[in-house]
């Protein structure tokens, strides 16, 4: 394709974009295929003929808008905002056009000082202090991940470079609680702790937070049986209930044992850009490292997930390399993101945290969080207020979490396998109508519903909307 091709085929696909984003409030919020469908729909040998854009639009449309659940729309309320704010769109697709490469600073020098200037542009934004330098993984799983290896690696003495954990005897020890994200007992097991190693510390009954007492407790009975506490991951806002782990006080323990504090805010990192939420995280100054996703509710688009470190001699101690073909004159005076992650090969992404600032601003972004906020307070409101219907835990900031809780012939309310059949129906059915989107998760082993508020598009009406639906739907009206 020349660039005069692609000139004449980006206009073809900007517009499409565009009117799809228009579009997309008229579209069921969930996918309605079914497992397969979209395979089939496809041919299954390779083409062996070249087609034109418009062809190929078509087939988007037909084939590929059908199997897309819609997080863009207004009336999704599931998992959690995955906001695409159309000026990070530009910025991504100004990366991909550009077509560069991030293996060292020689290979592209803006991409990793534009990166470098990004992450402290967000740091500033949040109100974290000059100590932190940051740069941008694809997913706060691989900055969890990232974070255990350096947890590993500090308590073990840089074992990497000898024998590994196979060179000792003792467990190296990982505590966190049972609400934090399946992606923290996946990197500890990846770090290679073991999942005997990952000591699930009690939580708050309520809260859901975890108890530093507790905390205090498990290690010092391992520091006695001659296990090593090595690392912690506390969660400024749990997947399920956006669940608050008291930072500054996590902090202190870990630093008077010298472990490793890793804060996964990968939902609730947004909300740090207003400065009334940031006691959320009173004490992240004193972690060792942080992560939160921009691609989640501050809406630049995925992947774009910020991981900060307060040592970055260790970082680069644990995750450099240096073969011959990447060294370079720069060696020494420049920043060398190969050597802050995983991956070799890097892309632009720093690109769409640029458009997103400059063509949005951050005085949008900031406002459309507040009015989340509002929000989702109304709701919490109507649930409460509403008979049989219950509100099961805090409301910090964007989601919540409820059960509809009817009574019996006895006038006693349904508990047990019957409240869970009962939350599961009316769930499905909205969510089979198309009409909205939540997610059935498990609290305190029984069925309950996250509302997670915060998609671009949705306003105070939606919200409104949602409420009368789910009223609705417990006296079977919707399905
Ligand atoms: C608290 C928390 N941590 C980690 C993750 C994982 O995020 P990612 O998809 O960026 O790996 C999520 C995703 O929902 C989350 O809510």
């Amino acid at each position: 394709m020349t660039p005069e091709e692609f000139r004449a085929a980006g206009h073809e696909l900007i517009d499409w974009i565009a009117d799809y984003r228009e579009r997309i409030p008229h579209l069921p919020v969930r996918a309605q295929v079914e497992p397969g469908e979209i395979k089939r729909a496809l041919p299954q040998q390779p083409p062996g003929n070249v087609d034109t854009i418009t062809d190929l639009l078509a087939d988007l449309d037909s084939i590929v808008v059908p199997g897309v659940t819609q997080v863009q729309h207004p009336m999704h309320y599931g998992w959690f905002p995955s906001n695409a704010s159309l000026s990070s769109v530009l910025g991504d697709i100004a990366s991909s056009g550009m077509g560069t490469l991030g293996i060292s600073w020689e290979s592209c020098p803006a991409l990793t000082e534009v990166e470098e200037v990004m992450c402290d542009w967000l740091r500033q934004l949040t109100g974290l202090s000059e100590q932190w330098r940051g740069t941008i993984h694809d997913t706060a799983s691989t900055a969890c991940l990232t974070a255990m290896i350096l947890a590993r690696e500090k308590a073990s003495g840089i074992s990497k470079n000898g024998g590994g954990l196979q060179s000792s005897a003792a467990p190296l020890v990982v505590y966190s609680t049972s609400q934090a994200h399946s992606s923290i007992a996946k990197a500890v097991q990846l770090a290679g702790f073991g999942n005997d190693n990952l000591r699930l510390i009690e939580e708050d009954p309520y809260t859901r937070a975890m108890l530093p007492g507790a905390l205090s407790a498990a290690i010092r009975e391992d520091l006695e049986i001659g296990r090593i506490p090595a690392g912690i991951v506390c969660s400024v806002g749990t997947t399920g209930t956006t669940a608050m782990d008291p930072v500054a006080e996590i902090a202190a323990i870990a630093n008077a044992h010298g472990v490793w504090l890793h804060v996964d805010a990968a939902m609730a990192g947004s909300a740090m850009l207003l400065p009334e939420c940031r006691h959320l995280w009173q004490g992240v100054e004193q972690a060792d490292s942080l992560a939160w996703n921009p691609h989640k509710w501050m809406g630049t688009i995925l992947d774009t997930t910020l991981f900060y470190v307060r040592d970055v001699n260790h970082l680069e101690r644990v995750l450099s390399t240096n073969p011959a073909y990447l060294r370079s004159t720069a060696d020494g005076q420049a920043t060398q993101y190969r050597d802050w992650g995983i991956p070799l090969g890097r892309r632009f992404r720093a690109l769409k945290l640029w458009f997103h600032l400059r063509l949005d601003g951050i005085d949008a972004i900031r406002a459309r969080l507040r009015r989340d906020l509002s929000n989702t307070q109304w709701f919490r409101e109507q649930v409460e207020a509403a008979e049989d219907w219950e509100v099961l835990a805090p409301v910090p900031l964007q989601t919540v979490c409820i059960r509809h809780v009817p009574k019996d012939h006895h006038k006693q309310p349904i508990t047990g396998e019957d409240l869970d059949e009962h939350t599961l129906d009316w769930v499905g059915r909205i969510n089979a109508s198309g009409r909205a989107f939540m997610s059935p998760s498990v609290l305190d082993g029984r069925w309950m519903v996250r509302v997670s508020i915060g998609v671009e598009g949705t306003t105070r009406e939606h919200v409104a909307r949602l409420w009368e639906l789910l009223q609705e739907s417990v006296t079977s009206r919707i399905g």
